[in-house]
């Protein structure tokens, strides 16, 4: 046995969602590092493309779609079918977070479009990439994202944030009894507080102050302080952590 973060993933095909953003592109980076071939999906084909032409080695393909489209999840999962060779390891991490001041604020389109996206579309792109991973006989990686506010619940309006987060690790749960006989692993990482665009737009520095205060460590992770985790769990050496929620979180909750 190889012993590196990545073992086992050499010319293996991957799928990172979310890989123009603060965590996907790091994590993109790093399954390149490891000798996979990675498809990087985004919303838009340039950002897609932007972060596959900095990746490391050969074989890697960018993808723009808008991912709560569920056609378009069936001709991504056949295209990293035909284009990578096979289906491996998903590591998703496309999510949407629309902050609210208040729970009254929160409208019926907030509802839908934070569900549809962070669990609707998360349960039938985890089944296609599951489907495919079957078909290739040779076992494989679901690692999906969950956050802090699964366990939380978060406070006013990102209730429903945290509700579809919630949503993810009783998913992961479900999907990692169902596919456990194939020899797929499924799994959640649980960041705490991360630098990306997502946490810091429109964040009052009140808040973050108060985020830096709960977190031990005293600070905000950087986005590659995620990448190491996810690939963890991709590698061979993860093959027996199976419907596990991983918090990286810096000590500011512990479970
Ligand atoms: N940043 C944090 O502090 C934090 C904390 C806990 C959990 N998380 C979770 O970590 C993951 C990564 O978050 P991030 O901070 O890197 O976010 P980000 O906003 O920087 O990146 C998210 C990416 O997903 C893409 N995306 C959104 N909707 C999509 C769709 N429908 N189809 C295709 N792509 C889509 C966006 O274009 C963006 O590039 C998310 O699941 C998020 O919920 C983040």
């Amino acid at each position: 046995m190889t012993w590196s973060v990545g073992a086992g993933l050499q010319g293996r095909g991957v799928i990172v969602t979310g890989a123009a953003g603060g965590m996907g592109r790091p994590v993109a980076e790093a399954f390149a590092t490891t000798g996979a071939r990675v498809m990087a999906v985004d919303l838009h084909q340039d950002a897609a493309d932007e972060v596959v032409a900095d990746l490391e080695g050969p074989g890697h393909v960018g993808v723009g779609i808008d991912l709560a489209d569920l056609a378009a999840q069936e001709e991504l999962i056949a295209r990293a079918q035909r284009e990578l060779g096979g289906v491996y390891a998903l590591a998703h991490l496309a999510a949407v977070l629309r902050r609210r001041g208040s729970v009254d604020d929160v409208t019926e389109d907030d509802w839908d479009f934070q569900v549809d996206t962070n669990l609707k579309a998360t349960f039938f792109l985890c089944r296609a990439a599951a489907n495919a991973m079957r078909a290739g006989g040779q076992g494989g990686r679901i690692i999906a994202f969950t956050s802090q506010g699964w366990w939380t619940g978060g406070f006013g309006g990102s209730v429903v944030y945290c509700a579809s987060k919630g949503g993810i690790v009783s998913m992961v749960r479900g999907l990692a009894r169902t596919y456990g006989p194939d020899q797929i692993t499924v799994n959640a990482v649980s960041p705490g507080q991360v630098n990306t665009s997502m946490l810091m737009t429109d964040l009052d520095p009140a808040v973050y102050q108060q985020m830096l205060e709960a977190t031990p460590l005293g600070r905000v992770a950087e986005p590659h302080e995620m990448a190491g985790t996810v690939v963890f769990l991709a590698s061979q050496h993860a093959g027996f952590i199976s419907g596990a929620t991983i918090n990286v979180s810096g000590a500011m909750l512990m479970y």
